[in-house]
């Protein structure tokens, strides 16, 4: 069928143009997209600095959407179902078999290379293969993917589905690193650096989770104030503390628990490390260059105990942790619809513009 799909051929330029996609084999679905939420990765992959990425690629991997067509081993999903796409896995290596889908053997592969798990493409132009961004390529009006990683969204209205893009990626890898990964125990104190769309999640989560301290570090003033809102007990604006690592002992009383780096800054892994109290945990997930640091390791990692951890997609097994974020949606603690602005799908480079700005935490484009 013909669809239109934001694809990028050489770095830098993404054009929406007219592409070819496929049926849907066995084990997949055909998604008609609703809304396709903006995410820094995609940018990264436009801007060649994932070098994984093969060009030409449809670009977009957290859409939601309606299933028009399913495979004829799909049992999991029917015509009509709600879906949100998230990130592809293989389903056979030992740690997807483990429950670990975030931690495939296939990861970049399926992720970057645009092929899907038998080393096929569905969008051709010309009879020219174009990869599927996360084995979805979602800023496009139709996708296709695994229905392994199609999860269905039930009891959300249709008009509010559209807020909620990113479970599928950004929502899901902030919240996950809270309680899928930390999953602190009560009256813990947590420190997210970088108050963004993952860092957001990654505070409602802790509130949820019921930390006593919540403490996010960012460097402009008005998403420190929504910080709040969402369930900061304190907030830092590392642009007027000098000392970040010392005011968060001060409020810690000697040290955080926990600790995680969302803020796209290698250098502030260093910090997360830093602010920690004994026993405690510092989870890394945001995309950067190399960090241009140096751990001291025996006597800031070995000694007091501490953990240094990286993390992909919130260490999550979408089909079991996304329902689950549904619900505290449903239930009003999990309010990511407040971090959300519009775009139509002919406006994704302004889209892109004000994700990279910082205007908007979570740019959605939405598909007529
Ligand atoms: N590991 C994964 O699976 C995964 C998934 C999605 C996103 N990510 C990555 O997570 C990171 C965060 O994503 P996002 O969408 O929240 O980005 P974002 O740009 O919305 O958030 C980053 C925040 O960090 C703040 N910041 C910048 N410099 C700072 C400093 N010196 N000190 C403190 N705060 C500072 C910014 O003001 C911003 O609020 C990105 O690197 C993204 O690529 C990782
Ligand atoms: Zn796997
Ligand atoms: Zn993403």
């Amino acid at each position: 069928m013909e669809i239109r799909a934001a694809i990028v051929k050489e770095k830098g330029i993404l054009n929406i143009e007219k592409a070819e996609l496929s049926a849907p084999k066995a084990t997949e679905v055909l998604v008609k997209i609703i809304a396709s939420g903006v995410c820094h990765t995609d940018a990264a992959a436009l801007h060649g600095f994932i070098p994984w990425v093969k060009y030409p690629m449809a670009l977009g991997h957290e859409g939601v959407g309606i299933v028009e067509e399913v495979g004829s081993a799909v049992e999991s999903l029917k015509v009509g179902d709600r879906v949100g796409l998230t990130f592809p896995s293989c389903g056979i290596c030992s740690y997807c078999q483990q429950g670990a889908p975030y931690a495939c053997d296939m990861v970049n592969d399926l992720f970057f290379s645009g092929a899907y798990r038998d080393g096929t493409f569905r969008i051709t132009q010309n009879g020219k293969n174009i990869g599927s961004f996360f084995g979805q390529g979602a800023f496009a009006t139709y996708a296709v993917a695994d229905a392994r990683y199609a999860v269905k969204i039930e009891g959300v209205p249709d008009d509010k589905i559209k807020y909620l893009c990113s479970l599928g990626c950004g929502a899901q890898t902030g919240a996950g690193a809270v309680l899928n990964r930390i999953k602190p125990e009560p009256a813990s104190s947590l420190v997210v650096f970088g108050a963004g769309g993952v860092g957001m999640a990654a505070i409602m989560a802790a509130k949820i989770a019921g930390c006593i301290k919540i403490i996010a570090v960012d460097v402009v003033p008005e998403r420190l104030e929504l910080a709040k809102e969402f369930g900061a007990t304190d907030v830092i604006n590392a642009k007027e503390v000098p000392d970040v690592v010392a005011k968060i002992k001060d409020i810690t009383n000697g040290g955080a628990n926990y600790s995680i780096e969302v803020s796209g800054v290698p250098e502030l892994s260093l910090q997360a490390i830093q602010c920690l109290r004994r026993l405690g945990t510092a989870v890394v997930s945001s995309v950067t260059g190399p960090a241009e640091i140096s751990i001291a390791i025996e006597p800031m990692i070995m000694n007091p105990s501490i953990t240094f951890a990286g993390l992909v997609e919130g260490a999550s097994d979408p089909q079991v942790f996304i329902p689950k974020l549904v619900e505290y949606y449903k239930a009003g603690q999990f309010p990511i619809d407040r971090l959300v602005d519009f775009y139509q799908f002919e406006d994704i480079g302004k889209a892109f513009e004000d994700s990279h700005t910082g205007k908007s935490i979570k740019p959605i484009l939405l598909f007529d």
